[in-house]
């Protein structure tokens, strides 16, 4: 049996006044794809930097890859957050923004082999083609690809994505998903991704973690979505299939 790379007893958080977590628990073994889903204002970006160790506990535990979030556990994360602050006239390039991914800091002056880091990590997310462009020249999608090497740049163990199909294109979303697939079945990695997106969530996801502030479900996608638990989640059952909710973060336009 192998270790959880995530384990989670009765997590809950409080954001000042508000309960936006309440006891999750659930256990995520090293290579699955978890989809994190449930309706606005559900806690899923919440639960995310609760792994992250960005937003404390008010009770229950939290390991990951056997360690109390933080610092040290951050390091073995990429993460692309739901809504980029990026003044996109900001005279960037990609790489320097695939970079701040690997030092935490906006790198000012590149090495050799921080350029070769990059480039490959670019390649990885297929935008390779685009490094010698400024950001503020990008399309969303590609920008959001430039996200994505960011996050794959220190070859994380675990790869956490809020919502990062905005702004992509159908084909841009399934060549995202195949990237993904690759990169976690190459480092053995886990990718833990907030969607709404019912459709993907069947096809890609191991996993899925539906919430509402509390748990509504967690297990294999066709155990968790189903018809009971949309309603307890969303009121309603949408067209189980097509069901995209329209979702609110941009990609720093
Ligand atoms: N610092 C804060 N103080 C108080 N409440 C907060 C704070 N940050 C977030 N919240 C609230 O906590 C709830 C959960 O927020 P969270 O961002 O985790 O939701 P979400 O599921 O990611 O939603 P969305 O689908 O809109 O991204 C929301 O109601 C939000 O308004
Ligand atoms: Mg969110």
């Amino acid at each position: 049996m192998t270790d959880p790379v995530v384990d989670c007893h009765d997590a809950s958080v409080t954001l000042g006044e508000f309960q936006a977590l309440r006891d999750v628990t659930m256990a995520l073994d090293p290579g699955s794809f978890l989809a994190v889903m449930g309706p606005n204002g559900a806690g899923k970006s919440t639960f995310m930097k609760a792994l992250m160790g960005l937003v404390p506990l008010s009770g229950g535990s939290i390991t990951v890859l056997g360690n109390r979030p933080g610092e040290h556990v951050r390091r073995e994360i990429g993460y692309i957050p739901q809504i980029k602050t990026l003044d996109r006239n900001f005279p960037a390039l990609p790489m320097e923004l695939v970079l701040t991914g690997l030092r935490g800091t906006w790198p000012w002056r590149i090495t050799a082999s921080e350029r070769e880091t990059a480039h490959e990590a670019m390649k990885i997310a297929g935008v390779d083609h685009r490094i010698g462009v400024p950001i503020g020249k990008l399309s969303g999608g590609e920008l959001q690809r430039v996200y994505l090497a960011r996050a794959f740049v220190r070859e994380p163990k675990i790869v956490l994505l809020d919502e990062p199909a905005t702004g992509m294109d159908r084909r841009g979303e399934a060549d995202m998903y195949s990237v993904l697939d690759k990169y976690r079945s190459k480092h053995g990695a886990t990718v833990i991704m907030i969607t709404h997106d019912w459709e993907a969530a069947h096809h890609h996801a191991t996993q899925v973690l539906l919430l509402d502030r509390g748990m509504i479900g967690y297990g294999a996608p066709g155990d968790v979505l189903v018809e009971d638990n949309m309603r307890r989640a969303f009121g309603h059952v949408g067209h189980h299939h097509s069901m995209t909710i329209p979702i609110s973060g941009d990609c720093g336009a």
